[in-house]
């Protein structure tokens, strides 16, 4: 790990119009952090009576560290506070769905629709003999089904794993082993700028091998249908039964919700396992607070529900506050670079949640774009994923909000299931800095010995109390769950790199790992080294992270070949297609560079710091464990 630096902070602050801060749920964010600090459990007992319970706890956090359980012994079905207690609550008729696709076809379905559906696949995945405890692979494009699976999982207390469909074979099949699915939910193929891009046959693969798979369900969207030719596939249409009430499987506190795989430093995917209670107190409370979400709101999330984003606010957050949500299939600049703006102006979209990759990209592409539309029922503009630099942020809040949107920088994690710094609505903005921890949250920059550094220091970004939506283990791996917890001081360790100021806003610096952030989304090194590994040209590989103005940071990737290869573009090209066909083509390395030999230790791990460092024409700093 780095060691301290120092960080010179200055730059400019917003102020927001003085009326947002009465008009905001949480306008007052010194008050509602005191009250927190008084009683935290009251505190966040106090958002949990908002919802229907089964039973209620018996006490609200019982910590023995590093294990958490919240809501003690209660007893509840997250579903019931999505879907029932509105539908029976007078939002029968409201909005909850809003769909557009590629091609600008149009679905909306209202919450009393929503619940309809949800009970038919709920009853279709009981018949398929899918039980509480169970896990659901759910690997599909963003249609309000994929949704529907997800909460149809949850109604019967099944599992749900839900997997980004940019992933490639060998991605899914180790997260349907790691998962020990029993049922993949798929979907023909996804619609991509006007293409059709297969989902199904990535499917056929991934399940070779994976011996937990009964029946894979297939939404068939294109025309004519394709065949389902072996015994074990069904259409989706054929699972989903009669609008007979499907019961809500009475789900203690602390059992999964779901796993949501993220990469790590090391080895596969980590399996990051979240729980019914904390989880829904968590993505509630933030999706009411941080967007002051609003019955008349239109909420606009632009993430996939295959990523931790997805689940907290396009799926649970919004539906347990009775929000509308708007998804699409769309991709930003398809038909033309106005197409998003034409959808906020159509459906008067107030609150809009993206990530400072497409803002950048949004900025390439000129302000004429957003200019040709009405964007005036914009609200509240968010952000999220990785750094949001000051002239991403001021483009945003000058070109998209007008000077009139506070602009919400959200850092947060898969592992933590719920926003825990930002800068709220109504409070000073300042570009760089993400914001001060959420009322709820105690977060911190200390050095690796747990001890806080003062301003303009560097450090460890720490979070030093539990809180309700965090994971609970590392599926499988329940000592690497620990390591979050013992690796600086007692703390939960993030992974990122951080510096305060004076105010106490935290700016993040990136992180303090092998991970890397390309567009917004974490790629582990070593998934990336197996993957090419995997191919017969390559004895070994090491990947690192290059800066890149758009996407954060790019891939690129060192190569040692095997005797009998030899370096050629040609190679190249079929190196990158076959990361594209295993890990997806998110995790494309931009560049490859053959080489001889790699910087290792004398343990013999590969040093990526001083391959980065080199690569940049930086200074390597402590090189003392290197071989030779
Ligand atoms: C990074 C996404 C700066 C960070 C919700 C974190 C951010 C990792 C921000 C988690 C932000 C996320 N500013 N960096 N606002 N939000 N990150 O698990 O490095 O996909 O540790 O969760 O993304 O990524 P994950």
């Amino acid at each position: 790990m780095t060691e301290k630096f120092d960080v010179k902070l200055e730059g400019k602050i917003f102020l927001p119009d003085p009326s947002l801060k009465e008009n905001v749920r949480m306008g007052d964010y010194e008050l509602a952090y005191n009250e927190f600090m008084r009683d935290p459990e009251a505190y966040w007992g106090k958002v949990a009576e908002e919802f229907t319970w089964i039973s209620k706890w018996d006490k609200v956090c019982e910590w023995e560290h590093p294990y958490a359980r919240w809501f003690v012994n209660s007893k509840l079905n997250i579903t019931q506070n999505c879907l029932d207690r509105h539908v029976h609550n007078g939002k029968k008729n409201k909005v909850a769905i809003i769909w557009v696709g590629d091609d600008g076809e149009e679905k909306v379905l209202t919450y009393r629709q929503l619940y309809r559906e949800v009970m038919r696949f709920a009853n279709g995945l009981k018949s398929l003999g899918v039980k509480k405890g169970d896990a659901v692979c759910i690997y599909m494009p963003l249609v309000p089904e994929q949704i529907i699976v997800a909460l149809a999982c949850a109604r019967i207390g099944a599992i749900h794993s839900i997997v980004f469909a940019g992933f490639g074979t060998q991605a899914l099949n180790s997260r349907i082993r790691d998962s020990n699915a029993k049922i993949v939910v798929t979907a023909d193929a996804t619609i991509r700028r006007g293409k059709r891009v297969e989902l199904k046959a990535i499917v056929d693969e991934a399940v070779v091998n994976a011996p937990s798979v009964e029946k894979i369900v297939v939404l068939r969207r294109m025309k004519p249908p394709m065949e389902l030719y072996s015994e074990i596939e069904v259409d989706y249409n054929d699972v989903l039964k009669d609008v007979s009430e499907c019961e809500a499987e009475v789900m203690d506190a602390e059992d999964p919700l779901f796993i949501l795989y993220t990469s790590g430093t090391t080895g596969p995917a980590k399996g990051i396992v979240h729980t019914c209670a904390g989880y829904m107190v968590g993505a509630y409370y933030t999706t009411q607070n941080v967007f002051d979400l609003r019955d008349n709101d239109v909420f606009w999330c632009t993430a996939d529900p295959g990523w931790i984003t997805g689940h907290s606010y396009i799926i649970y957050g919004p539906l347990l506050a009775g929000g509308t949500i708007l998804i699409t299939e769309s991709t930003p600049d398809h038909p033309d670079p106005g197409v998003w703006w034409n959808i906020i102006d159509d459906f008067d979209v107030t609150i809009f949640y993206t990530a400072p990759t497409a803002i950048r990209m949004f900025m390439r592409m000129g302000e004429e774009w957003p200019q040709k539309y009405d964007l005036s029922s914009l609200r509240i503009l968010g952000s999220v994923g990785e750094p949001l630099n000051p002239e991403a942020f001021e483009w945003y809040y000058r070109v998209i909000g007008k000077e009139r949107c506070p602009v919400v920088d959200t850092w947060w994690q898969t592992e933590t299931g719920m926003h825990m710094i930002t800068t709220l609505p109504g409070q000073p903005m300042k570009p760089g800095f993400v914001g001060r921890p959420l009322p709820g949250v105690v977060a911190d920059v200390v050095d690796k010995n747990g001890d806080p550094v003062p301003p303009e220091k560097g450090g460890f970004l720490v979070i030093k109390e539990p809180w309700p939506s965090m994971m609970r283990t590392v599926h499988n791996n329940d000592e690497r769950y620990c390591q979050y917890w013992n690796t600086i001081g007692k703390y939960y360790t993030a992974g990122d790199l951080a510096v305060k100021d004076d105010d106490g806003y935290i700016m993040i610096l990136g992180r303090s790992d092998d991970v890397l952030i390309v567009a917004g989304h974490n790629i582990g090194s070593a998934e990336l080294e197996s993957a090419l590994v995997s191919n017969e040209a390559v004895a070994e590989a090491a990947v690192i992270g290059k800066p890149d103005y758009l996407k954060g940071e790019i891939i690129k990737a060192f190569v040692i070949l095997r005797k009998g290869h030899s370096p050629s573009a040609k190679l190249k090209s079929e190196l990158i297609y076959h990361v594209r066909m295993s890990l997806g083509p998110i995790a494309m390395p931009s560049e490859i560079e053959f080489v001889d030999s790699l910087p290792k230790t004398r343990s013999g791990k590969i040093m990526r710091r001083v391959l980065r460092a080199k690569e940049l024409g930086m200074d390597p700093g402590d090189v003392s464990t290197l071989e030779e």
